[in-house]
């Protein structure tokens, strides 16, 4: 199972589209897919079609040990993936673990016990690098950056960058970057462009080719609590994440092969 962390502590940049739809993608081309909510708002749970305010256990419970990972994983209809699912309780954790022992492997530690089951673990990560995202970090093997190509956008990933690196040299040295993911683009915007060629610049290859598109499918999807590859299979966004889902295997399979 390789697991890939889903990782920007900036809001609002596509992390949780990417998850969803991404899941729904890799489970398209024949994959096991798991997904992971690790963000208290549990917008991956609602946009898998399964209502966080009707989920008696989720993720909080296996970080804080009071709930077997196995019993707490649902099945999302509409994506086809397995879910582990949260609710604002998982707000909770950060504080109610501070104390805790090996706090920072709590993940790590529950998805061990399912990675004969799936092929890809993704984990949906909370727009911040405080404990939970740690600990998604933790149990990763590469982490995913979603990002917009605006000003600034540089700079939040050149902290998440050095997050990645303490948490690679404390926790995690396996930690790669999987690669960093161009959201909400728009081809014709010069700014998008500059930011795109600034990306290329510092990161090489790790940009994937793939881009996602700004496209209203994906912005609506979530409220019907399908992925877009559901919800509008011919639209734009739905394309763009297939497309990704086989750049990504592509990816590891040239890698097996070096
Ligand atoms: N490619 C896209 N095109 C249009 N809207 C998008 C796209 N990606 C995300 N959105 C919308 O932008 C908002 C933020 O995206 P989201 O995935 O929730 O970001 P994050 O999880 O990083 O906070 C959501 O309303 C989402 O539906
Ligand atoms: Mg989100």
């Amino acid at each position: 199972m390789k697991i890939f962390a889903i990782a920007n502590q900036k809001g609002g940049v596509g992390k949780t589209t990417t998850a969803v739809n991404l899941a729904a993608s890799l489970v398209a081309a024949g994959q096991k897919v798991l997904l992971v909510d690790l963000d208290p708002q549990g917008n991956a749970t609602m946009g898998s079609g399964i209502n966080k305010r009707e989920i008696a256990h989720g993720i909080y419970h296996v970080l804080l040990g009071l709930k077997e990972v196995e019993k707490v994983v649902r099945f999302s209809e509409s994506g086809q993936y397995d879910l582990l699912p949260a609710n604002r309780d998982l707000a909770g954790a950060e504080v109610e673990l501070v104390d805790g022992v090996g706090r920072e492997m709590r993940l790590r530690n529950a998805l061990e016990k399912l990675k004969s089951r799936y092929d890809f673990a993704l984990i949906d990560c909370p727009p911040a690098l405080n404990l939970l995202a740690v600990n998604a970090l933790t149990a990763a093997d590469a982490v995913m950056i979603p990002m917009q190509c605006e000003y600034y956008a540089l700079e939040g990933v050149s902290d998440l960058v050095n997050t990645i690196r303490k948490i690679r040299s404390k926790l995690n040295p396996r930690l790669e970057i999987q690669g960093l993911l161009r959201t909400m683009y728009n081809t014709n915007s010069t700014l998008a462009q500059q930011v795109s060629d600034q990306l290329k610049n510092h990161f090489g290859d790790k940009v994937y080719d793939t881009v996602i598109p700004r496209n209203v499918r994906l912005a609506e999807a979530p409220s019907y609590g399908q992925p877009v590859t559901v919800y509008d299979a011919t639209s734009k966004g739905a394309h763009a994440y297939h497309a990704l889902a086989k750049e990504i295997l592509q990816r590891l399979n040239t890698q097996k092969k070096e």
